[in-house]
């Protein structure tokens, strides 16, 4: 019998990942980058049977922790996959594939000299349009309001996408079944609220 680590977590390799072998079928893919401790990637998904979601976490013990959340009957489409990723993603993610990617809470990297860590950058971005599908969507969330405007001048100032809000960030969740994050959950309670932001990719 397979163990829950063998069923869930992917190995990202050369070439493009085959949908149909993960997931035995040829439903919609979404993805989640920075799936932390994995209440979105457990949870959104029972939402969705007829779609198929990847989770990309860099750290592996944020993975061991996702997996205690995950069940092979409850959680049949969804996949792990352990990796940091960046502007390479069209180099493991078959071209014009992806139907959504949602990011909550990626890491701000606060400090000036740190900004070049940052995920949402132009190299990111031109590289997740040429796997997302036409008319895919982006949605993302931060409570860090400096990192929020740096994400609506990087989307809005690419030609590749297009911001679904005229005031690019609301303060209310834009998912149908919002699930509250642990990151989300915890700087509320410090007293910082998310923004909540759409793109959509042209
Ligand atoms: C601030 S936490 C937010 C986690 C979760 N999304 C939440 O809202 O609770 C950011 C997470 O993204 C992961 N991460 C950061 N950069 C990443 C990258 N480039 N690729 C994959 N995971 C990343 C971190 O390890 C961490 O678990």
């Amino acid at each position: 019998m397979l163990s829950d680590r063998d069923y869930f977590v992917i190995e990202v390799g050369e070439g493009p990942l085959d949908y149909p072998a993960l997931f035995g079928n040829q439903n919609p893919v979404y993805i989640e980058i920075g799936s932390g401790k994995g209440e979105f990637i457990s949870q959104y998904p029972t939402y969705h049977p007829e779609h198929n979601f990847i989770g990309f976490e860099v750290r592996g013990k944020r993975i061991n922790n996702i997996l205690k959340k995950l069940g092979p009957e409850k959680n049949p489409n969804v996949r792990l996959a352990n990796l940091m990723v960046d502007g390479k993603i069209r180099e493991f993610l078959p071209l014009s594939s992806v139907q959504g990617a949602f990011i909550q809470h990626p890491d701000p990297w606060p400090k000036k000299r740190h900004h070049r860590r940052r995920l949402i950058n132009q190299e990111f971005l031109n590289s997740l349009a040429a796997v997302l599908l036409p008319d895919a969507f982006v949605q993302v969330s931060t409570d860090h309001l400096e990192y929020a405007a740096w994400i609506v001048r990087e989307f809005t100032g690419n030609p590749l996408y297009y911001s679904v809000y005229e005031d690019h960030s609301v303060d209310h969740p834009v998912l149908d079944e919002h699930i509250v994050t642990w990151f989300e959950q915890e700087q509320k309670r410090l007293g910082y609220p998310p923004r909540y932001m759409m793109f959509k990719k042209k």
